[in-house]
């Protein structure tokens, strides 16, 4: 991973990731790996068609099997409040009510859980259960069954549709993405333990345990204090962790069901139907321009895949009403039912999808015009303010990345002419493309305990799903502190530590800065009531004139005369001090809007023999705000644009239309980019503080890493070979 580092704003010195040694050492523990005493373990039996009833189960021969403790179904489980009849179960907003239903609605679904002593007993005694089904037909083509859905509006009209329809230049496409499977290394797991009969503990892989503790507070009809939800260390989650999944209820079932601590981890097969996925696609881009490269007017129609129980919409024309000042503009959007297991977001949901078909366009205009893609994106970006709100940016550097990124790629060897550079059996090409994401910040709280050495715990609910929530809690902690880094652990992923959101969406290191900040000024206001009595000036000091450091307090520039955190723990006979804080966005939302942006540059190579597509060159330039990390950020940004690799030339959930199975079920048949298929990354960031969103100035850069990467690559795929490609992925065949 290579990055370019400006330096602009940048004051903390580069260091790793707080949780890395942990992890290299394999000590970080994910869900599944946490020792409980007495677990014994599940295996999920899913559904052999992908429609239907379920006519039978059959446990004679299982229930023979060495170690077998129970079996639960919809024949026989314990009760769930929230599931007590049709109204509850849709009011629940679950999804599918595992063991709850007899219905089948797609192939992979959990019919029946095995509970057994071991992992191989369970394993073996669900070999032995025979479950018949009554089948019934069913739709799994998303390309069929997309056309029997009814567009709808999303989002209110611009203008008047009329008004541009005589524009000189026109482009009407329609684009196509497969579904794509966020595929985590660490399979999701869950340990259920109910510890008495209301209480309840769980280990599990989530992207927020708070909302993990909710969903089954309310399921349960028990206190949300009553249930621990720990996720510590979670071994990725691009989106898979941000919802709750049947598996885990069909833990805890098992648990109720055995009175034993019961551990549950898909495999990966079940990965492909159990966490969602990034559905697939269908999108349409009308849009019209003038000569001089002003879009008169947009249409965008979108339709995404769903399951029949849930009806997932991704938000997929979201972003073309955020990125250009598009004063007549019409959004229509619909969702598919299928027979297939419930898609989620997954990482930049919605916008990286209806991203493509936008940029994808603009390219194709620019062809038209004759006119540089970089200099039809100049001239309509929405540069002062959200084009949906009317509210003023707070701030907005996408024209700033678009600069830098065309600087570093090299832009002006690109030839405006497709297919005009060649180097011996490869056609070279150069594509570009912007992306952007609203920039958000949720409710979360933080607490720290301190020791009389001056150590300090700093706690919070938020998971670190790999992102550096915790490296860049420190970096925070220590700027607005002085306390320095090597002082500072971190405590998180746990729901007996201060609430906080999810972290998802790029809002994690936004949303946790504000509580980092206000939890480091609630120490400062509490050592400086316990110093008052060493020193008076400490009486009723205001934030600012409080300085700590590793060793004591002091008042505003004494710096040598300090009273000891030694003292004050002696004077005023205390163990540890311990503070926690919330915080939230305020006022500052009603005058600004807020985005994350990024500038997205590739030079690729066709192979004119095979086929195959060299990635040779790929540049991100983003506003991500305040960069708090610079490793972990860049790191995050190259794994996004992989992620676009992934998407524009290989990734594809395959099924059997015969069947209604996902085929290629792993990672030996899904393909992905691996190392040898993705250059270094050049990851530049603008690293400007936005101050008006959150005391650290940091936007979140989850999402726009991806957002932008797969049209980069169809835009020069078509510089390089003159081929437009409006589906995805774009594979080796489809260029003969
Ligand atoms: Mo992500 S789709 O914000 O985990």
């Amino acid at each position: 991973m290579g990055f370019f580092d400006d330096k602009t704003d940048f004051v903390l010195p580069v260091e790793g990731r707080v949780e890395g040694i942990a992890k290299v050492k394999g000590q970080g523990k994910y869900a599944a790996e946490y020792k409980v005493d007495h677990v014994c373990h599940a295996v999920l039996i899913t559904s052999d068609v992908a429609s239907g009833t379920i006519k039978s189960i059959n446990t004679d021969a299982a229930k023979q099997a060495e170690g077998l403790l129970d079996i639960i179904s919809h024949l026989k489980k314990p009760a769930v409040p929230g599931f007590a009849d049709e109204t509850k179960i849709k009011e629940s907003k679950f999804g599918l009510p595992v063991f709850y239903t007899d219905k089948i609605y797609f192939k992979g679904q959990p019919v029946a859980m095995v509970i057994a002593e071991t992992l191989e007993e369970a394993t073996y005694a669900a070999s032995l259960v025979k479950v018949e089904y009554t089948v019934a037909p069913f739709e799994v083509d998303f390309s069929q069954a997309k056309n029997k859905v009814e567009l709808k509006s999303a989002g209110k009209e611009r203008g008047d549709e009329k008004s541009w329809s005589n524009s000189p230049f026109t482009v009407d496409q329609q684009y196509n993405i497969a579904a794509e499977i966020h595929n985590p290394m660490e399979m999701h797991a869950t340990i259920a333990h109910w510890y008495a009969d209301d209480k309840l503990r769980l280990h599990d892989k989530n992207q927020g345990v708070n909302g993990v503790q909710k969903t089954f507070s309310g399921l349960f009809g028990i206190p949300t204090d009553n249930i621990q939800v720990i996720s510590e260390f979670v071994g990725g989650g691009f989106g898979s962790g941000l919802k709750v999944w049947p598996h885990v209820l069909a833990a805890i079932l098992g648990a109720k069901q055995v009175k034993r601590p019961v551990k549950l981890m898909l495999t990966r097969p079940q990965m492909f139907h159990s966490v969602g996925y990034r559905p697939a696609s269908w999108q349409r881009i009308k849009l019209g321009a003038n000569q001089d490269g002003k879009i008169t007017g947009v249409l965008h129609q979108a339709k995404n895949g769903c399951a029949l129980y849930d009806p997932f919409s991704d938000g997929i024309t979201r972003v073309t009403r955020l990125i250009y000042q598009f004063d007549n503009l019409k959004t229509e959007n619909a969702v598919v039912p299928l027979n297939l297991s419930a898609p989620t977001w997954m990482r930049g949901p919605g916008d990286c999808t209806g991203d493509f078909a936008v940029e994808s366009a603009l390219d194709e205009l620019s062809y038209q015009l004759k006119m540089d893609p970089v200099e039809l994106r100049y001239k309509n970006l929405a540069i002062e303010k959200n084009p949906e709100t009317g509210l003023p940016w707070s701030t907005n550097f996408l024209k700033e990345a678009v600069e830098k990124g065309a600087k570093m790629i090299s832009w002006n060897l690109r030839k405006p002419t497709p297919g005009a550079t060649t180097e011996g059996d490869w056609k070279i090409g150069y594509g570009m493309a912007v992306g952007m994401w609203n920039a958000g910040r949720n409710k979360a709280g933080a607490g720290i305990k301190m020791t009389k050495d001056g150590n300090i715990v700093l706690q919070t609910a938020m998971t670190d799903i790999g992102t550096g929530t915790g490296t860049g809690m420190v970096n925070i902690m220590h700027e607005r502190s002085g306390i320095s880094r090597n002082k500072i652990k971190i405590e998180l992923g746990n729901s007996d530590l201060p609430p906080a959101g999810s972290q998802g969406g790029s809002t994690g290191l936004s949303s946790i800065s504000g509580a980092v900040a206000a939890v480091c000024d609630a120490l400062k206001l509490k050592l400086a009531e316990y110093a008052s009595g060493s020193n008076q000036k400490f009486k009723n000091a205001a934030v600012a004139d409080i300085i700590l450091s590793d060793k004591g307090i002091s008042f505003q520039k004494e710096g040598e005369s300090f009273v000891s955190y030694q003292d004050i723990f002696a004077k005023n006979n205390l163990s540890t001090v311990d503070v926690e804080a919330t915080s939230e966005a305020g006022e500052e939302k009603k005058k600004f809007s807020f985005c994350s942006s990024a500038a997205h540059f590739c030079k690729v190579k066709v192979n004119t023999k095979t086929g195959k597509v060299v990635v040779d060159k790929m540049v991100v330039v983003v506003d991500g705000g305040k960069i708090i990390n610079q490793k972990p950020a860049a790191n995050q940004i190259s794994g996004a644009a992989v992620g676009g690799i992934g998407m524009a030339l290989m990734e594809k959930m395959s099924v059997d239309e015969k069947l209604g199975s996902i085929i290629a079920n792993d990672l030996a048949g899904y393909h992905f980019p691996v190392n040898a298929d993705a250059p270094i990354i050049e990851v530049a960031f603008i690293n400007k503080p936005d101050l008006n969103l959150n005391p650290s100035g940091a936007k979140g850069l989850g999402e726009v890493g991806i957002i932008g990467a797969a049209p980069a690559l169809a835009n020069a795929i078509y510089n390089a070979t003159g081929k437009r490609f409006r589906n995805l992925p774009i594979t080796p065949d489809q260029f003969f």
